[in-house]
């Protein structure tokens, strides 16, 4: 299994190229099904979660394929309604294509997706949202099959703004007849991606980015172009990064207006921060100052994949900080890996407060989970010699040649 050996204390410097979101790219994959065409999909990010869609893709009968951040799917003929649970397992997004399925093939059959352990992960939002559609749904022993003969266009009201949930039901809904309307949708900039990715293959959707969404029902699509927005939580993750180790780096091709609450939390704190349209300077002018009190919300608020990573960088700020997560229950998993390079944290449930040291000092770790495992290699970044970050799997689905990136911004970092 993969390592990786960092050499700490090596300020961050230059400029870095933010590559596409994964949490955009997958429900885009998965809804390139819908059409029945052609779907060129640019500014893909190379991560192990897109080669698992792709491999979806091509067991469901597309014809795929990838160059130089270039997706191509040909969706003309489907093979199959189904997903083979292994593949299911791979990640938590390939429920998504069970909308996709019910949409194209008015069936589809998946089983309970896998992903990170960041807590329980149910779907009953997405089930019950289907179900609202008229979709009857047999629900045995982990495996989903969905019959949408008598799918109609409905109001469906989300208990929670549930990203995946309002992904599923924005591409159900795109097969079934008449107007559909998604109340208290989530808002995240993905869901507007997906929406725009949808209105160039044919179909007419309109809302998103508020909490109503409309989607208009059509029995075709057409071939679609359709270039990927930045990835606000790798961009998130950098910035982070530089600052822990001093550093003044310039992120480049971000959507800053995607990242406002992160952005204006790194300059409560004292971080230098500079928006010069798509590009964000960043730069460590002193120690930061701890946070009052950081929660995560469902978007705009400040978003539950950038906590781990914004924690790291607190356990170096001057006082202490609170950070409480509302999003996931088991998503505090990088707190032990912190804890042994030296860092001063206690959590109670949802909480953690954080109170800043001086120094952190190499050791060894290992990833829990995706940003888990990101906010522990930016910890062992700033540390006192050296670490080692164990369980990259993790690390490998979310963030594009991650350790490269880092090295040519001068980090002392190597995969083994
Ligand atoms: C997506 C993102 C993930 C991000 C999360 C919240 C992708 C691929 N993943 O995940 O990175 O952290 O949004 O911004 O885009 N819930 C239920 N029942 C359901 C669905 C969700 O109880 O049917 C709960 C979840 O357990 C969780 C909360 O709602 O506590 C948020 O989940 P959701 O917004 O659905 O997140 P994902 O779409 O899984």
């Amino acid at each position: 299994m993969s390592k990786y050996i960092i050499n700490g204390k090596k300020p961050l410097r230059g400029s870095i190229k933010i590559h596409g979101a994964k949490n955009a790219v997958l429900p885009v994959l998965a809804a390139s099904v819908v059409s029945g065409r052609e779907s060129l999909i640019h500014n893909c990010p190379e991560l192990s979660d897109v080669t698992e869609s792709l491999e979806i893709l091509r067991v469901l009968g597309c014809r795929v394929k990838m160059d130089s951040g270039t997706v191509t799917v040909d969706s003309g003929n489907l093979i199959t309604n189904e997903v083979p649970g292994e593949l299911m397992l791979k990640m938590r997004s390939s429920v998504i294509f069970l909308g996709a399925l019910i949409a194209r093939c008015k069936s589809g059959r998946v089983t309970l997706p896998g992903g990170c352990e960041i807590g329980p992960r149910p779907i009953d939002l997405h089930l019950k949202a289907l179900r609202d559609m008229g979709i009857e749904i047999e629900d045995s022993g982990g495996i989903i099959s969905c019959d949408a003969r008598n799918m109609k266009s409905a109001h469906v009201h989300l208990e929670f703004p549930s990203v995946g949930a309002t992904e599923n039901v924005m591409l159900a809904a795109t097969g079934a007849r008449g107007i559909t309307k998604i109340t208290n949708a989530a808002k995240e900039p993905e869901i507007v991606d997906l929406q725009k990715y949808l209105n160039a293959a044919g179909f007419r959707v309109s809302g998103a980015g508020t909490d109503t969404v409309y989607i208009e029902g059509a029995t075709a699509g057409k071939s679609a172009e359709h270039t990927i927005i930045p990835d606000r939580i790798e961009a998130a993750t950098y910035a982070s990064a530089i600052l822990m180790t001093g550093g003044k780096a310039e992120l480049c091709d971000v959507c800053p207006e995607h990242m406002q609450a992160f952005l204006s939390a790194l300059k409560d704190c004292g971080a230098g921060i500079e928006i010069k349209n798509r590009n964000v300077l960043v730069e460590y002018k002193s120690r930061l100052k701890s946070v009052k009190h950081i929660r995560t919300q469902p978007y705009p608020g400040f978003p539950t994949d950038m906590q781990s990573v914004f924690m790291s960088l607190m356990t170096l700020s001057d006082g202490t900080s609170v950070i409480t997560e509302n999003i996931f229950k088991d998503r505090f998993r990088h707190v032990d890996g912190l804890v042994r390079m030296g860092a001063d944290i206690v959590t109670d449930g949802n909480v953690a407060i954080i109170r800043g040291k001086k120094e952190l000092f190499g050791a060894s770790v290992s990833a829990g989970d995706l940003r888990g495992g990101a906010a522990l290699t930016i910890a062992a970044l700033a540390a006192e010699g050296k670490s080692t970050v164990d369980n990259l799997c993790y690390i490998d689905r979310g963030y594009e040649r991650f350790e490269e990136n880092l090295g040519l911004l001068g980090a002392d970092i190597q995969r083994m």
